[in-house]
Parts: C-alpha cells; structure tokens; sequence
C-alpha cells in the first residue's frame, strides 16, 4: 500500500524544513497551507519546500477546502502544523487565533470523518505557550503555580515572582496553565486532538515545541521570531532593544533538530500520554541572546528599555530527558552555533529565495 502523509501548514517555517526529510519516508507528501500573508508576503510557494512535496493552496478552516483535498488523498499520516502563532497579536485578535488554531482543527477531523480518511497517526505541534509561567519553586524546594504576572507587576518592573525559581517545563510533571490566547488555544488543540485520536483509533502523537529558529524562518512577521528580529537590528548596526531587566529566558531550539524531532515521533513513536518537550535542554537569557548577535554583527551595545509585553513568560525551558529516551533523539546545535548559522543564511540573501 502506498503511504501518504498530510502536512497541514507544511509551507511554513517547519513545515518546509520536515519537507527535506518526509518524502525519504512516505511515497506521497502533500502540504495544505492558504500562504498566509502575515508569513508569505509574495504568496508564493516557497522555494524551501521540498520539490518533492506536492501543495495544495487552502485554508484550514473552510470546509469546502477540505472537501476538495480529500476527495482525492487519503492520508495515513496527518502532521498539523497549521496555526496563527503570534502570542502577543492573540491578545487583540483572539477569534482569528481561535478560529484558526481550534477550529481550524475541528473542521479537519470533521472532514477526515466525512471522507471516511482516518489517518493511522496525527502529530500535533503544540508548544511550551501552555504552561504558562509553568511552576516555581520557592528556597525550600517547595513547587508552586504562581499564575500570570498582572500588569501592575509589570508596570512596576516587578519581573519575577518574589522569592520564587523558576523550574523548566516537564510535560509529565507541569500542569499547562496558559498566559496567552494563543498557548490557551495550542492547549485547546492538544485535548482536542488526544480526545478525538483515542476515541477513533487514531494515534495522537503531541509535541511541545520551544521556540524554534534558524535559516528558513520568516524575516518579514513581526510578530514571532525574537532571533531573526534581533538579527536583522544588528545587520542594520541598530541597537538592540531588551525588554524587561534582559533576564527573560528561553530554549533556543534550532529549526534542524525540531524537525529530527517530529520525524522521529511521525515514524516511530506511539500515542504519547504526555507531550514530547522539544528544547534545546539549555535556557539563554534574552540579553546574552542580544550580545551574541551584537557581536556578530559589531553592532552597538544591546539596551535594556524596561519595556514589558503582556502575555510573555518570564521564564522558559524544559527538560527533554524523556524525549531524548523515546524518540533516540539528541539536539544538535546549540545556540552558539545555530544563531550564527541563522545570521549566516541572512547574510547570504537566502531569504528573499525561501518566500
Ligand atoms: N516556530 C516556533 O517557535 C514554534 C514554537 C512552538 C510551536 N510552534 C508550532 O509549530 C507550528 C508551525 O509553526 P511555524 O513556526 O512553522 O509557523 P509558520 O507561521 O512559519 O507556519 C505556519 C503555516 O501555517 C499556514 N497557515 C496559517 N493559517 C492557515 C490556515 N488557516 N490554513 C492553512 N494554512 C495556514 C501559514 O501560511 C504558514 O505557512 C504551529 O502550529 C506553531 O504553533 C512553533
């Protein structure tokens, strides 16, 4: 039997980086995506997506779209990557989120169900946007869930929780309680499809991604990409901007390892009870982030400006021991390295080639 897998937002940034890989493994990859705008500003199939990947132009959320599509592929394997991804833009535009990120995967298991096309496995993309602010601990060891920083907090350059650690995120230990539109709908996302898989035989398979970069990302949303955004001030000689006192953190997780990653849990993994966490396994403060880049470029001094984003965690990473274990994956490229290969592939003018 022919095997055939579905990449929905397979022009995207990940998507286009599974493409090198998935056509290895499957007789057939099609990519649905409707080239969003915000991401694809020439509407254009990328040049990153894999020659070998068929596209087709359509958008999630419309039911005829789907229609269309699965009158004429049976997929066996869905990888849904499809989603709006701006954490702060989801704060003004919550039903366009909504809609796209829940909805948009409601309609496809309505469709897979109307077209009797069943996949065997679908692999979902979440992201570390559900846990929130995650769990702390306090100098005994003590954890505790200290909820969303308030804007008063903030206002007041309050940036962490008094007396408190943040501890990294740990899918089997870290209850999700989301502080953005957004990780509210990626968590909507993860019980959808996990309730759904189980009752239908299907084998969800959930990852929770860091924030993801290198070659191949969008330079022109200014809502995501906090490494290419830094990147191309620097390229400018622009100093930096640092929001908080800098000592934001996150798990820079290099674009090549996240696609190991889902390759590994779309071939060989079973339905994870809980969420592979994707990392890098370090956490980088945003300022060391800013020099690195900084320096690469010999652009001034990054500045620390106090300003603050609601919505945005004070402290991200996780510990990817268990993915690591079940998927035989090991991430590659530490950030060092990756964010030069990143500037690297700015600097050759690639960008204008992958949109
Ligand atoms: N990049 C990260 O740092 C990161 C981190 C955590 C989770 N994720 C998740 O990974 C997935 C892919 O992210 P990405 O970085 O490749 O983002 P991306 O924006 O580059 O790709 C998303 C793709 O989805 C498409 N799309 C958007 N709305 C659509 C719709 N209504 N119908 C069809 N296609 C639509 C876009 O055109 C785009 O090609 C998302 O689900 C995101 O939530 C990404």
């Amino acid at each position: 039997m022919p095997t055939t897998c579905l990449v929905t937002g397979g022009a995207g940034f990940i998507g286009c980086a599974l493409s090198k890989h998935l056509p290895e493994h499957f007789d057939r990859v099609i990519a649905i995506d409707n080239l969003h705008p915000q991401i694809h500003p020439t509407a254009q199939r990328p040049a990153d997506l894999d020659s070998r990947v068929e596209f087709f132009l359509g958008d999630v959320t419309v039911a005829e779209d789907w229609d269309r599509l699965l009158a004429e592929v049976k997929p066996d394997t869905v990888i849904h990557l499809a989603a709006e991804t701006g954490t702060g833009q989801s704060l003004t535009e919550a039903t366009r989120h909504a809609k796209v990120n829940v909805v948009g995967t409601t309609e496809m298991l309505d469709a897979l169900v109307r077209h009797d096309a069943i996949p065997k496995k679908i692999v979902l993309s979440s992201s570390r946007a559900v846990y929130g602010e995650g769990a702390w601990s306090d100098e005994d060891g003590t954890v505790t869930y200290p909820g969303q920083r308030s804007d008063a907090m903030l206002e007041a350059g309050q940036w962490d929780f008094e007396g408190l650690s943040a501890t990294p995120f740990e899918s089997s230990k870290v209850v999700p309680n989301p502080t953005s539109v957004y990780g509210s709908t990626k968590l909507a996302q993860e019980n959808i499809l996990r309730s759904w898989c189980l009752a239908m035989n299907v084998t969800p398979v959930l990852f929770r991604l860091q924030n993801v970069y290198g070659p191949g990302q969008s330079l022109s949303n200014p809502y995501t990409g906090i490494v290419s955004f830094f990147a191309q001030k620097a390229k400018a000689l622009d100093v930096i901007p640092v929001y908080e006192d800098g000592e934001i953190i996150r798990d820079f997780v290099f674009i090549d390892d996240v696609a190991r990653a889902l390759v590994q849990g779309t071939l060989h993994s079973g339905a994870n009870e809980h969420a592979y966490d994707i990392g890098s396994g370090e956490g980088t403060s945003i300022l060391s982030l800013a020099n690195l880049i900084a320096a690469h470029y010999g652009a001034p001094a990054p500045q620390i400006n106090g300003k603050f984003r609601n919505g945005d965690v004070r402290s991200a990473s996780c510990e990817i021991d268990a993915a690591e274990a079940a998927l035989d994956w090991h991430p590659q490229v530490m950030v060092s390295e990756g964010v030069i290969r990143l500037c690297e592939w700015i600097d050759s003018g690639a960008p204008a080639l992958a949109n």
